[in-house]
């Protein structure tokens, strides 16, 4: 939203009163007084009026978690524990997920309650870079790499598969680079090489890295700035215990 919008909200001033206000230096977002009308704010903003606040800030919430085999990416579900189910946070319920892993998957979940910052990580036109450690039903076959690299013809949703980095690890391990994340992506590509996946674990997503020291199960907040900074600069994310809040 504007910033003329959420002053002319409030106790119905109008736009034109909204924008004498901020022209006149009335309004401040975050403690900065903003005199652009087309100023954009959002809800986790404080948003001041002379002394008045108009809009208090929500608290933007930012986690990565481990999510264990047999847990539902899911924010709700009556038949299975879902990823919500596994954080203790108050308010927990405001959460979606960054992108959902298969039951069977296990490895890197993120959640926010911030639309503008899931919505970075899963456009298409970022190809933000996910990263997977495969196992295998049988060998993997060295002419896979060439055919992942090349991409797949998908007759249901009539495209073809990115070009993927198939690194192979051993006989039936390999560690899988997409930049794109469609239904069962993994498992389809495999099945086409004539394979088929027993094993799937999400190591990243763009920058954030599961760390060692993150059991299963388990999950962090990641401070917001970090979380922010990882995503517009793209930059790898060294996720020190400084990178995370308590
Ligand atoms: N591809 C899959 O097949 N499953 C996942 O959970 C993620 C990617």
């Amino acid at each position: 939203m504007k910033l003329d919008r959420l002053v002319a909200s409030h106790q119905s001033l109008g736009r034109q009163a909204a924008h004498r206000a901020i022209a006149a230096g009335r309004v401040r977002v975050d403690a900065l007084v903003v005199t652009d009308g087309h100023h954009p704010v959002d809800r986790f903003m404080r948003v001041e009026v002379d002394a008045e606040v108009i809009q208090s800030p929500e608290r933007a919430l930012y986690l990565m978690l481990h999510k264990p085999v047999g847990i539902l990416s899911a924010t709700k579900d009556d038949q299975h524990p879902t990823v919500i189910d596994l954080i203790d946070a108050p308010d927990k319920h405001t959460l979606h997920i960054a992108g959902r892993l298969d039951r069977s998957t296990s490895g890197l979940v993120l959640l926010t309650n911030d639309g503008r910052w899931s919505k970075r990580i899963m456009a298409a036109e970022h190809k933000v870079p996910k990263v997977y450690l495969v196992e295998t039903a049988e060998p993997i076959a060295m002419e896979a790499v060439a055919e992942f690299a090349r991409g797949f013809y998908f007759h249901t949703e009539d495209i073809t598969t990115l070009p993927a980095e198939l690194v192979i690890l051993d006989e039936r391990r390999a560690r899988l680079t997409l930049h794109e994340g469609r239904y069962h992506q993994v498992k389809r590509m495999f099945h086409r090489v004539n394979n088929r996946v027993t094993g799937l674990h999400r190591e990243s997503i763009g920058p954030f890295c599961l760390p060692d020291d993150l059991k299963s199960g388990a999950w962090r907040f990641l401070d917001p700035q970090i979380a922010w900074a990882a995503v517009t600069s793209g930059d790898s994310l060294l996720l020190k215990s400084s990178s995370f809040r308590e």
